[in-house]
């Protein structure tokens, strides 16, 4: 009897094992290569976004461009600390299910021994696979995503924005 709970259980971890990938193996495995392990980036080339996803998951319209991003990419100009970035990012929606791109996201704000990790005050919910549909549903190209940072810049226009946080040209 015994033997047999044991092994059910073993069975369903296996499982889950094998359906659920977690946020640092995604991280490692997408965004790693040009955001770089502690999420600092590439001054100039690739931006950092320890701090900026912290930061903008903690309101509607940054969350909606950090999942955007994600799924369907980004072009157009970034300003972020002095440097201009104006460059491509592929998007890595067919890669990642709904629940793959929250379990990522919201181990990137978890991760607390990042440098720059963030000011925001507010503490963010947790990214939902529900929320992730939503914006999929949207079909953005890059060009629309950064139509979606436009606002998120005027929103933090004149609300003095904090040390990590994007700021307006
Ligand atoms: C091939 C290189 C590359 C990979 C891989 C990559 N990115 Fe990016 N990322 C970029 C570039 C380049 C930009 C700036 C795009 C621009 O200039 O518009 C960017 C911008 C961003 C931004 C906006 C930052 C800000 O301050 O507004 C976020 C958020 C982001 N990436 C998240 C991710 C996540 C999450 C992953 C993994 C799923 C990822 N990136 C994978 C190159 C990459």
């Amino acid at each position: 009897m015994k033997k047999k709970v044991v092994l059910a259980l073993m069975l369903v971890g296996a499982l889950s094992l094998s359906f659920a990938t977690d946020g640092e193996t995604l991280y490692t495995q997408y965004c790693q290569a040009c955001h770089q392990a502690n999420g600092e980036g590439i001054p100039g080339t690739y931006p950092f976004i320890s701090g900026p996803i912290k930061n903008l998951s903690s309101f509607d319209v940054g969350r909606e461009f950090v999942i955007a991003t994600t799924l369907f990419g980004l072009q157009g100009e970034l300003m972020q600390r002095g440097y201009i970035y104006n460059s491509v990012m592929p998007g890595y929606g067919q890669m990642m299910s709904d629940e793959e791109v929250a379990t990522l996201l919201n181990w990137i704000v978890e991760q607390t021994s990042w440098q720059r990790r963030g000011v925001a005050t507010q503490s963010a919910q947790p990214f939902t696979a529900e929320e992730v549909a939503k914006v999929r549903a949207l079909k953005l190209t890059p060009d629309q995503v950064h139509e979606l940072l436009l606002k998120v810049e005027a929103q933090m226009h004149g609300t003095n924005p904090a040390p990590g946080q994007n700021q307006n040209p």
